[in-house]
């Protein structure tokens, strides 16, 4: 059976570092799949080659059977596969609206020209296009927080903003690097309910997490990286008492 997302193979190498070693795994539809290792371990670098961020040395992505490899990370995109990043990237002076917009996929007509040869339908397809924008803000709760600036939203409303940007793409597949990171308390459970809300209307969820016990609550898989290689996969429980994985993760207990 052709895996949904299949990685086969990945190296990539930067200088003397091999950050990624021949990594293989697949994710299953529908799952949410945490990707686990310590800092440097090579997850953002696996995001990153997985959304042509970067051309690994040797290896393939296949997503629903086709190939991504070589493709740039707009038509990736198009393949309906989004991203957020580790450092948000937002744009700190522009509204959580504006930073959803400028996100979104541009589409015929809402160029120049097409507001000089086709006014009517540059206006409805602008006016579309910031119903959306409100759409997604209200599926993370930020229906509220619309006309704020960036830079005034607390941090965990700049995490779910990200999260919204990338729905915004209608992607099915979406990549989290560390939705939760710096986050505690309601912003934490605030971010795991919307993830589990998000598999529950269809989607299938990449995660990048450090936090053990969101791991535990939200993950069916999870792939734990080592010195970019793939060192283990199972269950959270499986991996959780592993206990050579804790000793590497934490000198300890996980
Ligand atoms: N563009 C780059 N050029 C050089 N080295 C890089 C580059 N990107 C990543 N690296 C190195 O590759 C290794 C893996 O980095 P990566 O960011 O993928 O780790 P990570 O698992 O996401 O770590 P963290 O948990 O800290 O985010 C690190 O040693 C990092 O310094
Ligand atoms: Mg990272």
């Amino acid at each position: 059976m052709t895996a949904y997302l299949q990685v086969t193979g990945l190296n990539k190498r930067f200088g003397g570092l091999q950050a990624l070693r021949d990594c293989s795994f697949t994710v299953g539809q529908g799952r949410i799949t945490c990707l686990v290792g310590p800092n440097g371990a090579g997850k953002t670098t696996i995001f990153n080659a997985i959304t042509g961020f970067l051309v690994p040395d040797t290896g393939h992505v296949e997503f629903q059977g086709r190939s991504l490899d070589g493709q740039s990370p707009q038509q990736i995109v198009h393949h309906g596969i989004a991203r957020t990043f580790q450092n948000l990237r937002l744009f700190a002076d522009l509204t959580a609206r504006d930073n959803v917009l400028a996100g979104m996929q541009d589409h015929v007509g809402e160029g120049p020209l097409g507001a000089i040869f086709r006014p009517f339908h540059t206006a409805r397809a602008l006016a579309a296009k910031q119903d959306a924008a409100m759409a997604v803000l209200a599926h993370v709760g930020l229906q509220d927080r619309a006309s704020a600036l960036v830079r005034n939203l607390s941090y965990g409303e700049q995490k779910l903003l990200c999260i919204a940007r990338i729905l915004a793409t209608g992607a099915e597949l979406l990549l989290l690097d560390e939705p939760t990171s710096g986050l505690s308390g309601a912003a934490l459970t605030e971010v795991m309910a919307l993830l589990r809300r998000l598999q529950a209307e269809g989607k299938t969820l990449l995660v990048v997490e450090h936090n053990t016990r969101v791991v535990q609550q939200i993950a069916d898989d999870v792939l734990f990286l080592h010195h970019g290689h793939l060192l283990a996969h199972g269950s959270p429980a499986e991996i959780i008492a592993d206990p050579k994985l804790a000793e590497i993760y934490f000198g300890g207990t996980l």
